[in-house]
């Protein structure tokens, strides 16, 4: 209660914030309470131990084997609880719910963007429904910037060159600070927003808000206008590999390795086509680097994602009956997805 009231704390508004400030708080207790064990028994000796008379000289002693044992033993088990409780507090961080609702964000100088599965964009304000795991996937389109929840104790830095992911489920409706933790400019303390944490059903009414078509309505478009389908079939007749179901896939290189086909795969391939080409295929297809904006990935991420999740029953996007017609060539199994939970972003 007296910590909420410390003005340096923010708000603890997501399930991992108490986790968190716990370990942070026990840190300072402990590192505190040290150091003033320290200062106690350095004033106390020093005046203990005073010289007294002028010609007086101290005697050599050394300390007792069991004392000293015990200045190792101790501090070690104490250290390395740190280190198992950081890391239980890291791997709950990193692991990321499988019932995590999609948002994407692309970070430059200086704002923030951020697109939802249905298909609404905002600048500088995110709106996410109350008591639901939110998962980020999110890259920059200039310089390196630093996503940072306060109130939900999470930060993870926003890179150029891939995607990177984070995740929180607020626990409280409100409106809570975005702030961009990294040096990236000029402008830097001005690259800030608002999370508005709403409940599910204003959500819900919140992205029946107009937007031109679902995420992944919008990657299919570009998946026409850049000519992608020309080659990616949905059989196996196409220059290029079927993409249907490919998502969450580990599939065998040219080089005989494998990869994993997740976000920072697709990213690479439609960016550098020949960094990882599929065994059976001619690395014929060009670069779309500097074509294809961070906002325009996202899209054609979420298109080919909703292609067929294999791998997680996760409602990734709103499926569109286009893009579900555009699919209708794959075997079925790929193309079977979940139903849309409750909560998910069908409209
Ligand atoms: Cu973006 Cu600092």
């Amino acid at each position: 209660m007296m910590l909420a009231d410390f003005p340096l704390f923010p708000e603890q508004a997501s399930t991992s914030a108490p986790m968190v400030d716990t370990l942070y708080l026990f840190l300072v207790v402990l590192c505190g309470g040290v150091s003033l064990l320290i200062w106690l028994v350095i004033f106390y000796f020093a005046i203990k131990y005073r010289r007294r008379p002028e010609n007086e000289l101290a005697e050599e002693q050394e300390p007792p084997k069991l004392l000293e044992i015990a200045w190792i033993v101790i501090p070690s088990f104490v250290f390395l609880g740190i280190f198992v409780w950081g890391a239980f507090v890291y791997f709950h961080l990193a692991r990321v719910p499988d019932d995590a609702l999609d948002i994407y964000a692309t970070g430059k100088q200086w704002m923030w963007k951020f697109q939802h599965p249905s298909g609404q964009r905002e600048i500088n304000t995110l709106h996410v429904p109350v008591g639901r795991p939110i998962r980020i996937t999110m890259a920059s389109e200039d310089v390196i910037h630093s996503l940072y929840f306060p109130a939900f104790r999470v930060k993870v830095d926003v890179l150029p060159s891939r995607y990177r992911t984070l995740w929180f489920q607020a626990t409280k409706v409100g409106r809570y600070h975005i702030f961009c933790a990294e040096y990236c400019g000029t402008l830097h303390s001005g690259m800030i927003g608002w999370v508005d944490v709403v409940e599910p059903t204003e959500y819900q009414r919140w992205l029946a808000g107009g937007a031109e078509g679902s995420l992944s309505q919008q990657g299919e478009k570009l998946f026409q206008k850049y000519a992608c389908n020309t080659c990616h079939t949905n059989d196996a007749t196409g220059r290029g590999p079927v993409l249907a179901g490919l998502y969450g896939k580990t599939i065998t290189l040219s080089d005989n390795t494998t990869a994993k086909a997740d976000e920072n795969y697709i990213r690479e391939s439609i960016l550098v086509p020949t960094a990882k080409v599929v065994q059976g295929f001619q690395p014929i297809m060009p670069t779309f680097q500097g074509q294809v904006n961070e906002d325009d990935l996202l899209k054609l991420l979420a298109y080919i994602k909703g292609l067929g999740a294999t791998q997680t029953p996760t409602p990734l996007a709103v499926e569109s009956p286009a893009s579900k017609q555009a699919s209708a060539g794959a075997p079925p199994s790929t193309v079977n997805r979940q139903p849309p939970t409750a909560t998910s972003t069908n409209p």
